[in-house]
């Protein structure tokens, strides 16, 4: 009776400890969860990191190494017919991030300063720089998008036209009237023919988009400038889906300074000088620097700019690289 009492008496106190020792248990039970989750968590994190990263690897280098030497039969491979949609990306790349002017850099992609030369998955040797590697891809992103990688490995196809192609004559800056291009452009190019007007620059669009007929029509006059010889033509016109003027964000500049020529007389001009200095900042990126011959596959094209967005053309000029090798490194 009297045990009966006391074990009576000490029952609240009971109770409580073992609700305290079962919500101990279960609080135990519940960090291990959480830590076993957020480590997985860390590692699958990694591990996308780590596959992305091994995308940039060139690892489809070697086989492209062993077959450099047959490239002009491979062309042909591309085909189709009109239009193309857009995905939305090509216009996030401008909608990004302001640019911080006092690190451009600090909102950039990352990129590896030692990337060895050549433009992804085929070699360029001194002799043979401005060969076509034997296999050619589709390119890996969607045409729109503004970063989409177009050199003599990665072609466009056939049927690409973009569907928000204009006259840029809207931009008012000189010769643009009947040339077209990208919507997309439009406020840049106009902003950049204007601030090149207030320094006293005279500058006009020589060249815009251009389809891939066009492209035929214009490799094939080159080739016969060069007497039927394609390895010469190679050298500075881009085969058909090759052209970043396909893109319709691609734009040859000229000036009156050089009685609004083509080519190598528009280098040392002061538009030149100009466009070098400032292009960047309204978006357009010099697609064929000088010595880029071995990144490229093309010459230098001191007139040749392609509109890549605001803060694009901010960190790709922070990052030293030639566009191509910048293009493949920021995710193809
Ligand atoms: N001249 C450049 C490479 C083109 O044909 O697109
Ligand atoms: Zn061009």
């Amino acid at each position: 009776m009297n045990m009966k009492k006391t074990r009576f008496k000490n029952k609240p106190i009971i109770l409580t400890l073992a609700v305290v020792l079962i919500l101990q248990v279960f609080g135990i039970i519940l960090f291990f969860f959480y830590s076993k989750a957020k480590s997985e968590g860390e590692g699958l994190s990694k591990i996308v990191e780590q596959s992305s990263k091994s995308q940039q690897d060139y690892s489809d280098g070697e086989d492209e190494l062993s077959q450099q030497t047959e490239h002009e039969s491979d062309n042909g491979n591309s085909s189709g017919s009109d239009s193309e949609n857009d995905s939305g990306q090509s216009e996030t790349p401008n909608e990004q991030q302001a640019i911080n002017f006092d690190d451009p850099s600090a909102n950039c992609p990352e990129v590896d300063l030692g990337l060895p030369p050549g433009p992804p998955g085929y070699k360029i040797d001194s002799a043979d720089w401005a060969a076509y590697p034997t296999k050619i891809s589709p390119v890996t992103k969607d045409p729109n998008d503004l970063l989409v990688l177009v050199n003599k490995k990665f072609q466009l196809p056939q049927d690409y036209e973009p569907e928000d192609l204009t006259d840029l004559g809207v931009t008012e800056v000189r010769g643009s009237s009947g040339k077209s291009g990208r919507q997309v452009i439009v406020d840049q190019l106009r902003s950049l023919g204007q601030a090149a007007k207030d320094d006293g620059i005279d500058l006009a669009v020589k060249s815009g988009y251009r389809s891939y007929d066009t492209q035929i029509a214009t490799y094939n006059y080159w080739v016969s400038v060069e007497d039927g010889n394609e390895s010469e033509a190679d050298k500075y016109s881009a085969r058909p889906g090759h052209s970043q003027h396909q893109l319709g964000t691609t734009i040859d500049f000229t000036t009156n300074e050089c009685g609004d020529c083509i080519g190598d007389n528009f280098t040392g001009t002061k538009a030149q000088a100009w466009l070098s200095q400032n292009a960047w900042r309204y978006g357009f990126a010099l697609s064929y620097p000088i010595e880029g011959e071995f990144y490229t596959g093309y010459l230098p094209e001191s007139w040749h700019y392609r509109f890549i967005g605001v803060d694009n053309a901010a960190c790709w000029k922070d990052s030293g690289l030639v566009l191509d090798s910048w293009l493949f490194q920021v995710g193809q």
